[in-house]
């Protein structure tokens, strides 16, 4: 019954979990949970946990579960999804849904494993009817490609623990690739650079503030978009003394290289394993890119250069596979690229 109906469009991403409903998102949250030590209850979980993960409170642990773009923690994985989903439906749990109708987006590299985990915690949350999308086809639907249509089409998603890379043709997807080295490798990127170059030791959440702000893969920016020097206050490693910084963008190019140039190198391979009819659509149609790591300032120029093919940036980059999740489940009887 129509008046009963819900429906939702989950990306259960390793650094962000959205979730759409009737037309909008819903919810938009850090994918972290967090436990009491001693009694492992559940005591927070999204941007509270996250609170608590920057603060180190030692009779509480935080769990990204998801970290690596695999499930790491099975019993938070479980727990996480089925929280989130509870706080989208309006907080109160149900043992049963008549019609609760789910979506969800997951890595490439899921394994059998990972996909049960993702079903049992759907069925605690109380979802009737379940159904998942690989991440990459969830993320071209969102850009806005066809995707059933006989036409070779790449995108790349630099999501927070994985790249996803996928050359996608007529509902499926004909070459991939899934890597764990995405925008927390940066992040780490960056903290030892701080480490290395100015002794001064920087946390993950600074160290992602620099990434957000002032991140570019390029050297030399037009001087209309360069970002203002990111003033860092850490603590000296040797002295122990308070350590302040100018950070440039410029700089931060140079220590994020090693990492942008190996997600380079996972496209050519990709491109390399791709058949000659669809690689020639893909020159023509354009790369898009998407997930957080698409923000980067110069990001679609350095690949066009290196690739020899162009790239854009999705509109909303962090939000395509939420849309493309939302636009399949309108289709879920139908589409080709959903799985049970
Ligand atoms: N403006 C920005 N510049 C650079 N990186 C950014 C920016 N905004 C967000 N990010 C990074 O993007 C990542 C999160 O992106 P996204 O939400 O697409 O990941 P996710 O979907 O949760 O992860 P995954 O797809 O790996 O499961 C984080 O590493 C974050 O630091
Ligand atoms: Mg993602």
């Amino acid at each position: 019954m129509a008046l009963f109906k819900q429906e939702l469009a989950i990306d259960l991403g390793t650094a962000n979990t959205v979730i759409w409903k009737d037309g909008k998102i819903v919810l938009d949250e850090p994918s972290i949970i967090a436990f009491e030590a001693v009694t492992m209850n559940k005591v927070a979980i999204g941007r509270p946990a996250q609170m608590i993960e920057e603060h180190n409170n030692p009779r509480i642990f935080t769990i990204r579960p998801l970290m690596n773009g695999v499930i790491a923690d099975y019993d938070a994985a479980e727990k996480m999804p089925e929280s989130f989903i509870i706080n989208a439906l309006g907080g109160k749990r149900r043992l049963f849904h008549p019609a609760l109708k789910i979506v969800i987006g997951i890595p490439g590299g899921s394994t059998p494993v990972d996909m049960r985990s993702i079903r049992d915690s759907s069925a605690h949350a109380g979802a009737h009817d379940l159904f998942m999308i690989y991440e990459p086809m969830a993320s071209a639907i969102g850009v806005g490609i066809d995707v059933l249509q006989p036409n070779g089409n790449m995108i790349v998603d630099i999501g927070g623990g994985t790249t996803e890379i996928a050359v996608i043709s007529l509902g499926g997807i004909v070459e991939s690739s899934s890597i764990h080295i995405a925008g927390n490798e940066l992040t780490t990127d960056i903290v030892d650079y701080l480490a290395q170059q100015y002794n001064i030791n920087i946390g993950r959440t600074t160290a992602e503030q620099i990434k957000c702000n002032i991140g570019s893969v390029l050297t030399k920016l037009p001087a209309e978009e360069e970002p203002t020097p990111f003033n860092v206050v850490g603590k000296n490693l040797v002295t122990a003394h308070p350590a302040e910084a100018a950070i440039t963008y410029d700089e931060i190019s140079r220590c994020i290289d090693k990492t942008i140039t190996k997600i380079e190198s996972e496209i050519h391979k990709v491109l390399q394993r791709t058949p000659p009819e669809l690689y020639s659509n893909i020159v023509q149609n354009d790369i898009w890119l998407a997930g957080g790591g698409s923000l980067l300032r110069g990001i679609a120029q350095r690949f066009s250069e290196k690739v020899n093919i162009q790239f854009r940036v999705a509109e909303d980059p962090l939000k395509a596979v939420v849309r493309g999740t939302a636009k399949a489940l309108c289709e879920s009887e139908t589409a080709p690229y959903l799985m049970r």
